[in-house]
């Protein structure tokens, strides 16, 4: 059979590369990978990191592209690829643009579509944007639906998705965790925050852009003026709009890091040495639990509440008092602090990739 799998952003790729190396294993798939190249350099050393090649790249990035930029570039260049490759199965992932635009032009040619990380939802459309509507639509038009927990499963039979084809897999992230992290691990920056609490910060979303970020960034400020132990590292996302506001209020502060967006290798070790994680990010909140780390998250609401039900996740809003308040409260209560660190995860136990792979064996006979 053949199997043409879609994606193009830095999330999707940390969390499609285990399955890929699991679906090359079989010799009766041929895996064809495209790429939307909705990223490109926080991208490619993903690819590099799990020497995967693909086989085509609709290289469609630009600065600050527009949602509909993505969607009408993947849809007109996907097409062709679609219509010349007539794969049997399309697999996509999460809630990008990628991922929507990509199920639709499949839903278009009368492919069957398997959503990966299928089933996550806030119901809430504009938290976050568009990622709600994106993982909703490509529900709407999947065949086989992999949701990485029993809540994901809940939601999409709620919405009336037949019960024979979701299937709950774990979430394949933190197989990709089992690539990366490594107690040997050394690096510069991390030298640097070793006498001190380090907290690493992430921010990125586009609901997020502009005032709630000034808010994030001063609530962090205040926090290091008042506690000398503790530093910040923040790998700044390439999105201009992102490193504008970073540099206006983040720049020359004292005991803060502002650094090129890392390698994954780097940023899960980076993860796993650090106090307290501080994101807007979602494959974030799943990979943190895993590690034992605390994490702060930015927004009003998740799509990932088994974190929170776990006692890992903590949802603080985007305003500074509320974001300040939250982040002192973490810092000076250690009762808090241990409680969070030691939550279980609920994401998986790193072998969902190998459990998609048997999922599609067995749906298209391949057994
Ligand atoms: C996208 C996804 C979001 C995901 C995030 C992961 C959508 C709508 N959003 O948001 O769900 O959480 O990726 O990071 O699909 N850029 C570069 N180089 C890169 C990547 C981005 O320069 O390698 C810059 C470009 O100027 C680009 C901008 O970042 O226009 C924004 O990228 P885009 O993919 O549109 O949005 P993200 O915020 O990254
Ligand atoms: N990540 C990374 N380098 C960084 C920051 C994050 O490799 O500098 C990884 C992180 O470990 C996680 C993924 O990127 O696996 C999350 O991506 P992002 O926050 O951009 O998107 P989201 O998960 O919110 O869609």
């Amino acid at each position: 059979m053949k199997v043409v799998i879609v994606f193009g952003t830095r999330p999707e790729a940390i969390k499609m590369c285990p399955l890929i190396l699991q679906l090359k294993k079989v010799k009766q798939i041929e895996c064809i990978i495209c790429l939307t190249g909705q990223h490109r350099e926080m991208l490619n050393q993903i690819m590099d990191f799990f020497d995967i090649h693909a086989n085509y790249n609709l290289n469609i990035m630009r600065t600050n592209q527009t949602l509909t930029d993505v969607t009408v570039e993947v849809l007109n260049k996907l097409d062709p690829i679609l219509e010349k490759e007539k794969p049997d199965l399309l697999l996509v992932h999460g809630d990008t643009s990628t991922s929507f635009a990509a199920s639709l032009a499949g839903f278009y040619r009368n492919i069957i579509i398997g959503h990966i990380e299928a089933g996550l939802r806030t119901y809430d459309m504009c938290a976050p944007y568009p990622e709600e509507f994106n993982r909703q639509a490509v529900d709407l038009i999947s065949t086989l639906y992999f949701a990485p927990t029993e809540q994901s499963r809940q939601n999409l039979l709620k919405e009336g998705k037949r019960r024979e084809d979701i299937y709950v897999t774990g979430n394949t992230v933190i197989d990709a965790l089992s690539f990366t992290v490594n107690d040997s691990y050394c690096n510069d920056a991390l030298d640097w925050g070793k006498d001190s609490r380090l907290i690493l910060l992430t921010a990125h979303r586009r609901e997020n852009l502009g005032e709630p970020m000034r808010h994030m960034f001063r609530a962090i400020k205040r926090v290091l003026d008042e506690y000398s132990d503790v530093k910040v590292i923040y790998p700044v996302h390439k999105n201009p709009k992102v490193r504008e506001v970073a540099q206006e209020i983040l720049a020359g502060a004292e005991r803060i890091r502002l650094i090129e967006p890392l390698d994954v290798v780097d940023f899960h070790n980076f993860m796993a040495r650090s106090y307290i994680i501080l994101t807007d990010s979602g494959g974030i909140q799943e990979e943190a639990p895993s590690l034992g780390k605390p994490v702060l998250v930015m927004r009003d609401t998740t799509e990932r509440p088994e974190g929170i039900v776990a006692g890992t996740l903590k949802l603080v809003g985007t305003t500074e008092e509320t974001i300040y308040h939250e982040l002192k409260g973490l810092l000076t209560n250690n009762a808090l602090y241990q409680k969070m660190s030691k939550a279980v995860n609920p994401y998986g136990d790193g072998h969902a990739s190998e459990r998609i792979k048997d999922i599609i064996l067995q749906r298209f006979s391949l057994e």
